[in-house]
């Protein structure tokens, strides 16, 4: 019997599944290819650049990488992430990528349906995360392949459909459509369950389990897949019991509930904007994202004539909405706390020659702001924190040296970091944390894990991947998604519920 049918989709039945993942942005995507089954060897007469790696590859060249020693594989990496697995993925794909020397990837992919674990991916919208919420025609941070899953070049799927791929950078419509693509031509979308919010994660013993649950639409798990957990196989000591709705197309919400013996994180951390914590934030001409602005633009509420919408913040986000402005004429106040000599600054670290843009935004932060801006479409205040927002659409700005001055503005834009909504989580996350007393976050405090297995330290059969864990960029993210397979594999091979030899199927 299959773990789960069509059939009981729509039965009030309670549900196991190995794994659910929690979010369907890149890192669940990618997850999701490995867990079907997918393994990565290395490639016959592939040569990797780095001769330790190279050797070792070829001590192991008889067994995918997921069922090898990531620890000694990775050892003596050095890169752009802290996490070891992240960098062992990221040079087995993109070779010196750093020196932007061309290799190819080491290595090549094979189907082995029969090692694949059932699972299911939920996230909110659809497949591709947080690039289905990026504003369409900005160009990547990120260098083409940089974007790329395994397996399906961003080159070979265009296949001419997007002209500016021709450049360096892609646009963030094309790499959310690739994303969404891409589960479909890996053969994906039976895990994926779109349109579903997870509202709770909680422990539960085997007995306290709910008579009923109802798994949501469109989720089919591949009947060739391993059946984990049966009355006889012996069950679990306890479960995660994952609740939450999913939207259908009426607009109503249908609860669910699934088990699942391990939870996946992955709901990046973009949910949840940073708060100025000032005076005034919460009246409507205060916003948080750059949607609001567009929006504003599109119906003619701000533009040229108007009076200049404040930006603060100093990172990229606030860097497009100073260029949307641009685009549409409208004049800008920027604010920041930093200095613009502040050597943290992400400019600082974008090479100019890819980044004309940003660096076009930089050189107008350098020029210090004047206290009458009504002239100028764009004025800079750095190292200037915001007092208050006035209800007559006026805010109070106080620089480091110098009074306080009042602005006339006809929007706020607080754009200055975000968090990840992990509500569904008791104290919303924070005891898994590297920092129990804060908040989650990418930078200053993610998810504490162990940097091979990629589980919380904190909590069993609970794993993180993705900005979550302080990997931002989707180059390191896939890191995740090898070494949690990698660790789930290893354990079922010891249960004896996967089969232990190698061997594959078609590829
Ligand atoms: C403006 C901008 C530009 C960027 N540019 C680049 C770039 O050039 N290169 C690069 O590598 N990275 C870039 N990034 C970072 C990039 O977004 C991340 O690297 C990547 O999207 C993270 O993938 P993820 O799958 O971990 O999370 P996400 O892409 O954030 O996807 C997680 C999804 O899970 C959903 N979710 C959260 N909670 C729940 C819940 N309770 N139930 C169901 N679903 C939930 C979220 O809403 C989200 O849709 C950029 C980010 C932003 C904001
Ligand atoms: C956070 O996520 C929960 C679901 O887990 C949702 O109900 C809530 O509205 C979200 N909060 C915000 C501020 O978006
Ligand atoms: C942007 O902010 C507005 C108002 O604060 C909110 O209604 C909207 O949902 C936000 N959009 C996104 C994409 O977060
Ligand atoms: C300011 O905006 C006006 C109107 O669009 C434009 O003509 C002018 O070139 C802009 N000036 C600068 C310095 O960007």
């Amino acid at each position: 019997m299959p773990l789960l049918e069509e059939a009981t989709l729509l039965g009030d039945v309670s549900l196991n599944v190995p794994v659910v993942v929690i979010g369907n942005g890149p890192s669940g995507i990618c997850l999701s290819y490995l867990l079907s089954g997918y393994r990565p060897f290395m490639a016959s007469g592939a040569v990797h650049p780095n001769t330790i790696l190279h050797n070792k590859l070829e001590e192991g060249i008889h067994f995918s990488v997921v069922d090898q020693d990531l620890e000694y594989l990775s050892e003596g990496l050095e890169g752009r992430s802290s996490n070891p697995v992240a960098l062992l993925f990221d040079t087995l794909l993109h070779p010196e990528a750093d020196f932007r020397f061309d290799y190819p990837s080491v290595l090549q992919w094979k189907l082995e349906k029969h090692n694949g674990i059932p699972h299911v991916v939920l996230g909110k919208g659809l497949p591709g995360g947080a690039w289905h919420m990026m504003e369409g025609s900005m160009l990547t941070i990120s260098l083409n392949n940089w974007m790329e899953l395994p397996g399906l070049k961003l080159k070979d799927w265009t296949n001419g459909k997007w002209r500016n791929l021709m450049n360096d950078r892609a646009t963030t419509e094309e790499v959310a459509s690739y994303y969404k693509d891409y589960v479909k031509i890996m053969g994906l979308q039976k895990n994926f369950i779109d349109n579903t919010c997870v509202t709770s994660v909680s422990k539960i013993q085997q007995d306290q389990k709910c008579a009923k649950g109802k798994m949501p639409k469109s989720a089919k798990i591949d009947s060739t897949t391993p059946q984990l957990f049966t009355p006889d196989n012996g069950l679990p000591p306890s479960l995660w019991e994952v609740r939450g709705y999913q939207r259908i197309g009426d607009g109503s919400h249908v609860p669910f509930c699934l088990y699942a013996e391990n939870v996946v994180l992955a709901t990046g951390t973009y949910d949840l904007p940073a708060r100025l914590g000032v005076e005034g934030e919460d009246l409507p001409f205060v916003f948080h994202n750059v949607s609001a602005f567009e929006l504003a633009v599109q119906s003619c509420k701000v533009g040229q004539a108007s009076d200049p919408v404040l930006v603060v913040g100093a990172g990229l986000t606030a860097a497009d909405a100073v260029l949307c402005a641009h685009r549409h004429s409208v004049p800008v106040v920027h604010a920041f706390r930093k200095s613009v000599t502040d050597p943290a600054l992400i400019f600082k670290q974008l090479p100019k020659k890819l980044y004309p843009e940003y660096h076009k935004v930089y050189h107008k932060m350098c020029k210090q702001g004047y206290i009458n801006t009504s002239h100028s479409n764009y004025t800079s205040f750095p190292e200037t924190r915001i007092v208050s927002f006035l209800p007559d659409m006026k805010c109070t700005l106080q620089p480091t040296s110098g009074r306080n001055i009042v602005l006339s503005i006809s929007m706020a834009l607080v754009l200055i970091g975000t968090y990840p909504n992990l509500s569904f989580l008791k104290e919303h996350g924070k005891h898994l944390g590297l920092d129990p007393s804060k908040p989650i976050s990418c930078k200053q405090n993610p998810i504490d894990i162990n940097p091979y297995t990629f589980e919380c330290t904190k909590e069993d059969n609970v794993f993180a991947m993705g900005p979550l864990i302080g990997d931002n960029f989707v180059r390191f993210l896939k890191g995740g998604a090898l070494g949690i397979t990698s660790c789930l594999v290893k354990r079922l091979k010891e249960k004896g519920q996967l089969i232990s030899e190698t061997g594959s199927d078609d590829g």
